[in-house]
């Protein structure tokens, strides 16, 4: 095979449209948010749960909605070899509620507190900020419905997003009502959309009879301008819903969480009841939801558990990294690097570093037998705090010369781990 031939044989991957690599260099900023997510997660008592990221696809279709843009069109869902259709979770919820009922979780007192943190899958039109794989951070609290518990994880979302760094955010709420006032709402709703039904999209029309709230959420503009002046569902809650949201609201100003009530709220996911919340970025255009979520009582029963009120929120990752990467700083190089000169200098330097890493401390060493001064400038690069140079004289003489790279000072030192382990302590 000619040279040209190999070259053009050799096949050129790429990640699928919607997806990314998160690279070495940019995982700062992850860490940050996931470490600042978990301490907050601890204060108010949440515990992780890892839940599988393939599941049967009945457990969306039947929570998130048949007439969803989700379960309608974004979804990778597939037959397994056993000829089962199984999909790649789109969201975390309706995962979590499986898990819960599947493994009697409401057995425990209540509320039972949890969070997650793990890609989710949408086949939907990339574009800035919206992706095919996205992470998303949850927490869901489960068997209370109290809306002191919906005003307590508003602000513990807030809390977890002004700790990242995240400022001049707008937090909305709503309430979308129940099983006993949504029949009234749909009702008033049909009556408005009905009269200029031929203005909306094919989606829409289909979903006029099978579920016309979803028409609120359509994002096609001809329909966005059609459906303005349709009736606020707020205008419909039942007293139950209206005394929820008032004293989520009194909860809110309690806990002096800054938010704004926005009735035309809608979101995608059918599984909401009562209180329903979007925070937003306007540094994000259009896809502005930095986190959202909401009250879902309804689906522990629907999943075959016992009636059990359920309360939760997701943010993704991909929306809030962008607002604070220049503000996290990366991760610091090692905290010595060693430039051996010749393969007696090489050997020591590999003992020692084997020993210091035992004691804790980021070491590396050179491999390649480079002149000193290229090897002092990829210690630079990798961001080394200090280095050592051994060559033939320091290993006779059992002496090395230990080199701050931030201060440029030096200080000569016997070339044993345990000094050297005490020397890079000390320093900064
Ligand atoms: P969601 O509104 O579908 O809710 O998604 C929550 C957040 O995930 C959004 O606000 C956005 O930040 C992020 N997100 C969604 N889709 C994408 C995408 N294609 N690319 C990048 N980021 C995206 C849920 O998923 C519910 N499970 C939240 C919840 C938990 N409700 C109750 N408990």
């Amino acid at each position: 095979m000619t040279r040209n031939a190999r070259k053009k044989s050799r096949m050129k991957y790429k990640t699928l449209k919607g997806l990314q690599d998160i690279l070495p260099s940019e995982i700062a900023v992850w860490h940050h948010i996931e470490s600042k997510a978990r301490d907050i997660f601890r204060n108010y008592g949440y515990k992780e749960i890892r839940l599988p990221i393939l599941e049967s696809t009945d457990v969306f279709i039947r929570s998130i909605g048949e007439t969803s843009d989700i379960v309608e069109k974004e979804m990778y869902t597939f037959q397994d070899k056993g000829g089962r259709s199984v999909t790649l979770r789109p969201e975390g919820t309706a995962s979590f509620v499986r898990a819960y009922v599947e493994h009697h979780l409401y057995n425990d007192p209540a509320p039972q507190k949890f969070y997650y943190m793990g890609p989710m899958f949408r086949y939907e039109r990339p574009q800035a900020f919206r992706y095919r794989q996205f992470y998303q951070i949850g927490a869901e609290a489960m068997g209370v419905d109290d809306p002191k518990l919906d005003a307590e994880i508003i602000a513990m979302l807030s809390k977890i997003l002004g700790s990242i760094g995240l400022a001049g955010l707008n937090f909305e709420v709503t309430s979308i009502g129940c099983k006993k006032c949504r029949p009234d709402y749909r009702t008033a709703l049909k009556t408005f959309l009905g009269s200029k039904l031929d203005k909306f999209c094919g989606d829409c029309q289909r979903r006029y009879d099978a579920n016309p709230l979803r028409i609120l959420d359509c994002k096609v503009p001809a329909c966005i301008e059609s459906r303005k002046g349709s009736p606020p569902v707020l205008d419909y809650l039942c007293g139950e819903c209206k005394d929820h949201f008032e004293s989520l609201r009194g909860n809110l100003e309690l806990l002096k969480v800054p938010h704004t009530v926005n009735p035309n709220l809608v979101r995608g996911l059918d599984y909401y009841t009562k209180t329903a919340f979007e925070v937003s970025s306007e540094n994000l255009g259009s896809q502005s939801a930095v986190a959202a979520g909401g009250r879902y009582d309804s689906m522990v029963d629907e999943f075959g558990g016992p009636p059990t009120p359920g309360i939760g929120f997701a943010m993704g990752m991909e929306r809030i990294i962008p607002l604070i990467k220049d503000s996290v700083s990366g991760a610091a190089g090692p905290d010595l690097f060693f430039c051996p000169l010749g393969a007696a200098a090489a050997d020591k330097a590999f003992l020692l570093t084997e020993q210091l890493r035992t004691e804790g401390r980021w070491v590396e060493m050179n491999h390649e037998g480079t002149s000193v001064r290229s090897q002092m400038r990829k210690a630079n690069r990798i961001g080394a705090r200090n280095v050592i140079v051994i060559g033939e004289e320091e290993l006779r003489n059992n002496k090395i010369v230990l080199k701050n790279m931030l201060s440029k000072e030096e200080i000569s030192a016997a070339l044993e781990a345990k000094e050297l382990l005490n020397l890079i302590s000390s320093r900064k």
